[in-house]
C-alpha cells in the first residue's frame, strides 16, 4: 500500500465513526478495511441493550466486505475521538484473522494518537478448522 491509500483508510474511518450507534458506551469507533483491488469498506459499531448483540466497528466492515465479494484485504484504520488509540477486541481479532491473516493495522485515538499492529502478533496461536476435504463439502450439499 501507498502512503496515500493509508490517508485515505483515515479519512473514511473517520467519516465512518460519525455514524457509530453508541447509547451505551458514548464511544465512538468507525473501521475502514482495503481490499486488495483497493476498495475501502467502512463499519462503525452498532450497539444494542442487549449489550452482548453489540457490533464492532472492525466486523462491521469486514462483513459488509465479504457481502460485496471481497476476499483479500491489506489494511485496516480503526478510529475513535473517544480514547486513547483502541486495540481490537479478540473477537474481531479472531474473525479477521481467518480472512485476512497478513493484516496490517493502524488505529488512531483522541488528539491523533496512533498506535500500528500486525494482526499476526495481536493473536498468536489462533484458532482455526482445517480446509474440509472434497468429500465431505460434497456430503454437505
Ligand atoms: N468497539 C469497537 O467498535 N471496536 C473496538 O476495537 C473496541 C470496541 C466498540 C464496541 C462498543 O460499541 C464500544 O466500542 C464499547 O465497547
Amino acid at each position: 500500500m501507498e502512503p496515500g491509500d493509508w490517508e485515505a483508510l483515515e479519512v473514511a474511518a473517520e467519516a465512518v465513526s460519525r455514524n457509530a450507534y453508541e447509547p451505551h458506551s458514548g464511544l465512538h469507533v468507525g473501521a475502514a478495511l482495503r481490499g486488495r483491488g483497493g476498495r475501502v469498506y467502512r463499519g462503525c459499531n452498532v450497539e444494542n441493550a442487549s449489550l452482548g448483540l453489540t457490533i464492532c466497528a472492525e466486523r462491521a466492515a469486514l462483513f459488509h466486505a465479504i457481502a460485496e465479494g471481497e476476499r483479500e484485504f491489506d489494511g485496516l484504520v480503526i478510529y475513535t475521538p473517544d480514547r486513547e488509540p483502541l486495540s481490537p477486541c479478540g473477537a474481531c481479532r479472531q474473525v479477521l484473522i481467518e480472512l485476512a491473516p497478513d493484516l496490517h493495522i493502524i488505529s488512531i485515538g483522541r488528539g491523533g494518537k496512533r498506535a500500528e499492529f500486525e494482526l499476526r502478533e495481536l493473536l498468536p496461536h489462533a484458532f482455526g478448522l482445517p480446509p474440509r476435504s472434497r468429500g465431505e463439502q460434497e456430503n454437505a450439499r
